[in-house]
């Protein structure tokens, strides 16, 4: 059986083109069982998962949740507001005493970049990044590059323009950093103010008017304005943004080829996207969310896979 060359799920840096592939074909078929009137398989019948939550999600959690119940894994789930951590307990002693619980795989959303990379060098057990602070989202690539090749049926030549608050954006690294495996030309777009200044090294094409990229793209993904992680102002107000940087149907409609768009949520709906566009079989936003329950299946089983029972 085919392996991935990684033991953790940290990131799409460390990643091979031919991993990726490798769970885009696990996927496959994980999303006909998913399709399936009876949903679950018994492959991690053995496997204890811990969801450890220390930044609010929606989508993710719920996600990873479904993605281990359909594998009939064993689930426990931490949320950090209603936990010891509020009592100062540190991030590896909370861990460790989840771990002391016999868990063998450990999915984390924290809001620390590199929390994932820290943990893995302190504790003996899978770890998945659900999303580090501005840093990673692994399996958001994954599932953003997955709906573009259910789309095209490739990845390869597609012209991708990820468009806003790239600065604050862990997707939007993921992103580039997949698409460019699997041999998409990448684009970013947005204020000046919300591009790293490192963009250049990234070796991805820079726009800051918005019609341009989209005259370029084959699919734009519109990243939501971060208001949480921003503690200086990027842009004059959120309207302005909304006129340099919102996509709606008028200027979908004006393009010269269509462009499929994609949306990681959740939606600042009438801000970086109207709800007509977001509602549009122009947008793939719930087959976004569709797919990322197979993806993280896949993801799941392919690691369990490469854990070393005593
Ligand atoms: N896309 C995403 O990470 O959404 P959540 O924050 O709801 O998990």
């Amino acid at each position: 059986m085919s392996q991935l060359s990684v033991d953790h799920l940290l990131g799409i840096k460390g990643l091979t083109r031919e991993d990726i592939e490798l769970i885009f074909s696990t996927a496959d078929n994980f999303k006909g069982v998913i399709n399936r009137p009876i949903k679950k398989v018994p492959s991690l019948r053995d496997i204890t998962i811990a969801n450890l939550f220390f930044e609010n999600s929606t989508r993710t959690r719920l996600s990873f949740e479904l993605a281990e119940k359909r594998l009939s894994a064993d689930v426990v789930n931490f949320s950090a507001s209603s936990s010891s951590v509020t009592k100062g307990e540190t991030l590896v002693d909370t861990v460790k005493n989840i771990l002391a619980m016999k868990v063998d795989m450990v999915v984390m959303r924290h809001p620390n970049p590199g929390a994932g990379v820290f943990l893995s060098k302190h504790i003996d057990a899978t770890i998945l990044n659900a999303g580090d602070g501005a840093h990673e989202h692994p399996t958001q690539a994954l599932l953003d590059t997955y709906s573009i090749r259910e789309k095209f049926g490739t990845v390869e030549g597609k012209k991708v323009v990820i468009v806003g608050d790239i600065l604050h954006s862990r997707v939007a690294l993921s992103n580039i950093y997949a698409l460019q495996l699997l041999g998409a030309e990448v684009m970013v777009c947005g204020p000046s103010t919300l591009l790293p200044k490192f963009i250049h090294t990234l070796g991805v094409k820079v726009e800051t008017n918005l019609r341009k990229a989209l005259e370029w793209a084959d699919v734009a993904n519109m990243l939501r304005v971060q208001h949480e992680r921003q503690d200086i102002k990027y842009f004059p107000s959120i309207r302005e943004y909304t006129n340099m940087y919102g996509v709606d149907m008028e200027l979908l409609n004006s393009l010269e080829s269509d462009v499929t768009i994609l949306h990681p949520g959740p939606i600042n709906r009438g801000v970086e996207i109207t709800s007509e566009v977001a509602d549009s079989d122009k947008a793939l936003i719930l087959d976004q969310v569709e797919n990322g329950v197979a993806v993280r299946m896949a993801v799941l089983y392919l690691l369990a896979s490469k854990i070393k029972r005593e």
